[in-house]
């Protein structure tokens, strides 16, 4: 695990940073209205403080002087830029035909729900997870269910006897996988993902599978997708949500990807899709996204070297200013899932964080009950910020808790 900046490093966080107050930024300039107070430091919202790739700012500068909006369409280009990504960086194939698109994973995963279910039914998530899971599932009315990880020695894993319960007495219609898994970083091995899917495949369940934090590779496990594990088995059971938003910066662009190998399948989403979503694709989103498919790799390589550099910092601040915070490995995504419950109890978290270490951050209660005690962390931010964050928290330790440390 990298832990120091090279002098490329530096210079690239040097043209690529970006004061984000001021500009309408949820992450910056919301926390008044969000937080109550518009002086914490922001680690919230994933997304990054880094401009996205040169040549993707170019291809967008270069259609916006067009100076022509209209309606258009998605071009074979794309498609190639993205399926070469897929099968360069992760060795996944994709066929054009399976890909269809939307305008952001969370509207994909309302879709998914809406389409696959029916209100009232059953629906499997596995929680902590991104709350927009849970929030799908109990929007749409449906029931949640959730299979709890296990926050173990060995790191969170799936707890399998639970889920062969859940799938024999609960019988839920749809599940829901993170892959890489946010909050806890997980990259999931092959063997831990046929061991998830084989049952609920067995069980005629469809997965869903949010894959838009795929690119973060952040220790040594590589990324497997649903779509490539076991030789390609769970194709036809298995449907892909990513999107290169979250990768190269592109959030508001509002483009994604909705991969689905079955072709009965595929005609019954465009059936089902057309009834409630006639959305054209978003230009700007095609245009920034093969830009960034063709051109963005070494960006991304500068990207996940500073989050690997933050991940190292973050670690040596807390291990040595608060022994006590266990931080699992960060395999993946740029969010670091960091419990506080051995010196902080659940209802003095919110206070603690915001009054004492002055911070912004997700809390573990909004992704899932069980894990009240923790915070996550936004790693893919100046250096400079996240040192300030880990030491915030070790010092509000100091004053809050010293006979703790
Ligand atoms: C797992 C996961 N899915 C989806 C999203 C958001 O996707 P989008 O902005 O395309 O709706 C996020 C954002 O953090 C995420 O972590």
């Amino acid at each position: 695990m990298a832990n120091t900046l090279t002098t490329e490093n530096k210079a690239f966080i040097k043209s690529h940073l970006v004061d984000r107050h001021h500009t309408n930024t949820l992450k910056w300039d919301a926390l008044q209205e969000r937080f109550g107070n518009p002086d914490l430091l922001p680690l919230w919202v994933a997304d990054m403080e880094f401009k996205t790739a040169q040549p993707v700012r170019d291809a967008l500068i270069a259609r916006v002087q067009e100076g022509v909006f209209g309606y258009s369409f998605i071009p074979d280009s794309y498609k190639e830029a993205f399926i070469h990504w897929q099968q360069d960086r992760h060795g996944i194939t994709v066929k054009p035909e399976w890909l269809r698109f939307d305008n952001g994973v969370v509207n994909s995963l309302y879709a998914m729900v809406n389409w696959l279910t029916k209100p009232g039914d059953p629906v499997l998530i596995f929680q902590p997870v991104y709350y927009s899971f849970a929030n799908a599932v109990t929007d749409t009315h449906r029931e949640l269910i959730s299979c709890n990880l296990l926050n173990t020695p060995q790191g969170w894993q799936v707890d399998h006897e639970a889920l062969h319960t859940i799938i024999r007495d609960r019988k839920p219609k749809l599940a829901i996988w993170c892959s890489p898994h946010n909050p806890v970083g997980r990259v999931w091995q092959p063997e831990e993902l046929e061991a998830v899917l084989t049952p609920l495949v067995d069980a005629g369940i469809p997965v869903v599978s949010d894959e838009i934090h795929e690119d973060f590779e952040i220790g040594d496990t590589p990324f497997t997708s649903v779509l490539s594990v076991a030789n390609g088995r769970f194709q036809d059971h298995v449907i892909v949500l990513n999107a290169p938003s979250k990768t190269f910066n592109l959030a508001t662009l509002l483009h994604s990807h909705v991969i689905i190998p079955n072709s009965a399948w595929r005609k019954d989403y465009d059936d089902f899709i057309k009834t409630i979503h006639q959305t054209e694709p978003s230009l700007l989103g095609v245009v920034a996204g093969e830009a960034a498919y063709r051109q963005g790799t070494p960006w991304l390589d500068q990207i996940i070297a500073i989050i690997r550099y933050n991940d190292s910092q973050v670690r040596h601040i807390l291990h040595h200013g608060a022994p006590q915070i266990h931080l699992q490995p960060l395999e993946g995504t740029y969010l670091l899932y960091v419990d506080l419950g051995s010196y902080i109890p659940a209802d003095k978290i919110k206070d603690f964080v915001q009054n004492h270490c002055h911070l912004a951050v997700d809390y573990g209660a909004w992704f899932s009950p069980q894990t009240p005690t923790f915070i996550r962390l936004n790693l893919a931010t100046d250096p400079q910020l996240v040192a300030r964050a880990a030491h915030q928290i070790v010092t509000a330790l100091q004053e809050t808790v010293p006979q703790a440390l």
